[in-house]
């Protein structure tokens, strides 16, 4: 017997690998500060629970597989305050924007079919699109650069006659970039001219800071055709574990064809979509305290780090990711030192290194995410860790 090319083509969480070493850290009496988590701490709204609560109903039966009115319609509505004016029926629900990414790609690509995604991207991506039959052709961006990706020429060098459509996760993960809008307009022209779907990942949408636009490819007439959105309560919510997430487009053809994915699984979860949909129904002021929060903590994260020798980074601009080049050689060696050779008063940190964030053998060794995903002092400290690790690092002789 035999399994697929596709599956074993797949690689494993990156992550999994340093599980037994954190454990083995902890098991030492160490306290491990975690900053390679992107699950956000903050309490998720009471409205969630209060709704289901409120609904009451004797059978948890399957829901329609496009998505309940109650969440499409609070997602329609949430939209309509951003400008963009999406029907019901041009929104579908989804098992989190996992299951909507995992459709996109599968109803856009034959194999062989490429996407050009900016790396370093969402690991995930890699797993959604290698699925699908599909490849991704990674558009290389720098820490130097400060990651920036919406540039003409390296964009078109990407292009093949393969090319399907051009992927991003707009706010960033993992570096925080957030696209300027004459970046965006720059992305919908290059999409024109070669005729690509545009699968703008926008999970970060609210996470913007220093007073920035918020701003869309739901929001761009010119693309509107060819724009899909894929949405999710997971971090504008803090509800990851609700799974719901939404995909948003105009083009009839798509969505037809992605619903008969929906179908075939019957349903997202029919508690989680009216839980969610009170999420979707709450005010302004809740994504303004949510970013306040992780401004002021983007700052101290950045404080920090600023104060590490040999470093490049840039104060992100949105998301809750910082991608940091670290001056050791290798990033994965490094974390496996901290977790097993390092501690100060008995405490140390963990991070994700990035190379698995590229697609391109060797980019990233030196490179690491962080999420900040603590509060403040703990950020703080476990940023100071890192400084005081690097230091012994160096002194041992280690590169
Ligand atoms: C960029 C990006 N897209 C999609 C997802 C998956 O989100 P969900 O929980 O809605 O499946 C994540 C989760 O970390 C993410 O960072």
């Amino acid at each position: 017997m035999k399994l697929s090319n596709k599956i074993s083509g797949i690689k494993p969480s990156p992550i999994r690998k340093f599980f037994k070493y954190t454990e083995a850290a902890k098991k030492a009496g160490k306290k491990v500060y975690f900053l390679n988590i992107g699950q956000p701490d903050i309490k998720t709204p009471e409205v969630f629970m209060e709704a289901v609560r409120r609904d009451g109903r004797e059978i948890i039966e399957y829901a329609p597989s496009a998505g309940m009115e109650v969440i499409t319609s609070a997602v329609r509505k949430y939209y309509l305050r951003y400008g963009m004016d999406f029907s019901e029926d041009e929104i579908i629900t989804t098992c989190g924007a996992s299951e909507a990414l995992r459709f996109i790609v599968d109803c856009i690509c034959d194999s062989g079919d490429e996407i050009i995604v900016p790396e370093p991207f969402y690991t995930n991506y890699a797993a959604f699109v290698r699925a699908s039959g599909g490849a991704i052709v990674p558009l290389t961006t720098y820490p130097e650069n400060e990651y920036h990706y919406a540039d003409r020429a390296a964009i078109e060098a990407c292009v093949t006659p393969r090319t399907k459509a051009f992927l991003m996760t707009n706010p960033g993960n993992p570096t925080g970039v957030v696209l300027t809008p004459d970046e965006m307009d720059l992305i919908a022209q290059v999409a024109i001219d070669h005729d690509l779907f545009i699968i703008s990942d926008e999970v970060y949408r609210e996470f913007v800071y220093d007073g920035k636009p918020l701003k869309s490819f739901g929001q761009l007439d010119n693309v509107a055709d060819r724009t899909i959105i894929v949405d999710s309560a997971s971090k504008r919510f803090s509800a990851c574990g609700a799974r719901i997430g939404s995909v948003l487009s105009k083009n009839k053809e798509l969505l037809e064809s992605l619903l008969k994915l929906a179908q075939s699984r019957l349903c997202a979860p029919t508690l989680d979509q009216i839980g969610c949909a009170a999420l979707y129904g709450l005010e302004q002021s809740y994504f303004d305290e949510v970013r306040a929060i992780y401004e002021k903590r983007r700052d101290a994260v950045y404080e920090e780090l600023k104060k590490i020798d040999g470093i490049i980074c840039t104060k992100p601009s949105g998301s809750f990711y910082i991608t940091v080049k670290l001056p050791v050689e290798d990033a994965e060696a490094f974390l496996l030192w901290l977790l097993c050779n390092f501690d100060d008063n008995n405490e140390t940190v963990m991070f994700t290194p990035a190379e698995g964030f590229y697609a391109t053998d060797g980019m990233g060794r030196s490179e690491i995410r962080i999420a900040y995903v603590l509060d403040e002092t703990s950020l703080r400290r476990a940023i100071e860790l890192i400084r005081l690790a690097l230091d012994k690092y160096k002194a041992l002789g280690m590169k």
